[in-house]
């Protein structure tokens, strides 16, 4: 609060000491959330959220490395501030393998193995998934990415203060992280840039003064950067009895939830985070469901990025699932604040909303 009305400098004025109050504050998030991730703090380079981190990452390689190569490979189960920027490197001359998942949502090494060639530049996997919440091998892709000198990129925005992370032991070159999902503000984020072993170069995406050493002009975000600094500290010293206690709540409302029949777990229960739960349910219609729980439980059916799109879930048809099939998926996160007895009563408002719209026959 106090960064709001107190220290209104501007961290980039340098002669005085309204500037030198701003620029404190942001270098201590700076350092909690590089420590966050085992990087170091002139590696951090803050963003208006994860999208423009990925955005960062994507073309900024595709601009910096294409005279080495043109060939990026990413995963169809990407959030779409990575599809997107690769899509539109596509219609500029780059080449994208979009691999395909297993059944349970994770990336077989084997084809990553496969798909890699000569002018390949990047691979930009996801540490975890934002609707079906599964964690990908980061260890592994980064060893494989790195004995064949290929950049790695992971979108961490769901994974940072929810899962170690270890830039270096898991040979991670570029992370997108953001605020908002650990109760930091909305707006912030930043993108990690290995400088080490090997120095990843990234071409700027937004020019102008010159600020975060040329990689991201504009004047930095103060209040915001202050937040997601405490955001990090808080969830990384919480994290693990959070964890405990959230997969807990979940592993109960699964239990309720799949005496019902015809329900299907989306992605791997043991790999993913130990938050979510995403659930497709058979012979039901997907929008009655999600209108029948609203009064009770906030839910939701895809993610809150593209849920204004009334397309199924591309992680879901990933998946197999049929378009229909889909769009009769809830995702239940579970958070901070959640009780045992708020989880009681999703439970129970999800197994009579199922079983009343059966009799009803709206399927
Ligand atoms: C995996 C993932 N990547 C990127 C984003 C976009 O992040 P932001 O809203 O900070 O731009 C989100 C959700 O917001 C996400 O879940």
């Amino acid at each position: 609060m106090p960064f709001f009305t107190d220290y209104f400098g501007n961290a980039s004025s340098v002669a005085h000491v309204y500037g030198w109050e701003a620029e404190a504050g942001i270098k201590q998030a700076r350092e909690i959330i590089a420590s966050a991730i085992n990087a170091k703090e002139s590696e951090i380079v803050f963003t208006s959220g994860a999208t423009e981190a990925d955005n960062l990452a994507i073309k900024g390689v595709a601009e910096a490395y294409f005279d080495r190569g043109k060939h990026i490979i990413t995963v169809a189960t990407e959030h779409k501030a990575v599809i997107e920027p690769c899509e539109y490197l596509m219609d500029l001359g780059f080449e994208v393998s979009f691999l395909p998942v297993n059944q349970n949502g994770l990336l077989d090494l084997d084809l990553l193995q496969k798909t890699m060639r000569e002018d390949t530049i990047l691979v930009s996997v996801m540490a975890a998934n934002n609707e079906i919440g599964v964690l990908q091998p980061l260890a592994e892709i980064g060893k494989i990415c790195y004995d064949r000198g290929v950049i790695f990129h992971t979108d961490g925005a769901q994974a940072i203060g929810k899962i170690p992370i270890d830039v270096q032991s898991m040979n991670i070159d570029l992370m997108s992280l953001t605020a908002h999902k650990i109760y930091g503000p909305k707006g912030i984020g930043a993108l990690y840039i290995r400088r080490r072993n090997p120095r990843v170069k990234i071409a700027p995406q937004i020019q102008g003064g010159g600020q975060e050493n040329k990689i991201r002009s504009g004047t930095l975000c103060t209040p915001n950067i202050v937040g997601f600094g405490k955001a990090v500290e808080v969830a990384i010293a919480l994290m693990e009895a959070e964890n405990l206690k959230q997969k807990q709540l979940r592993d109960y409302l699964w239990q309720e939830i799949s005496q019902l029949e015809g329900v299907i777990l989306n992605g791997d229960l043991e790999k993913r985070l130990p938050n979510n739960l995403n659930i497709s349910v058979k012979n039901v219609d997907g929008s009655a469901l999600l209108l029948a729980l609203q009064p009770t439980v906030a839910v939701s059916s895809g993610s809150a990025c593209t849920s204004e799109s009334t397309k199924p879930s591309h992680v879901l048809t990933a998946l197999g699932h049929s378009k229909s099939l889909a769009q009769a998926s809830l995702r239940f996160g579970i958070g901070r604040f959640n009780t045992e007895e708020e989880i009681k009563k999703v439970a129970q408002a999800t197994l009579d909303a199922v079983t009343a719209l059966r009799k009803s026959g709206r399927q």
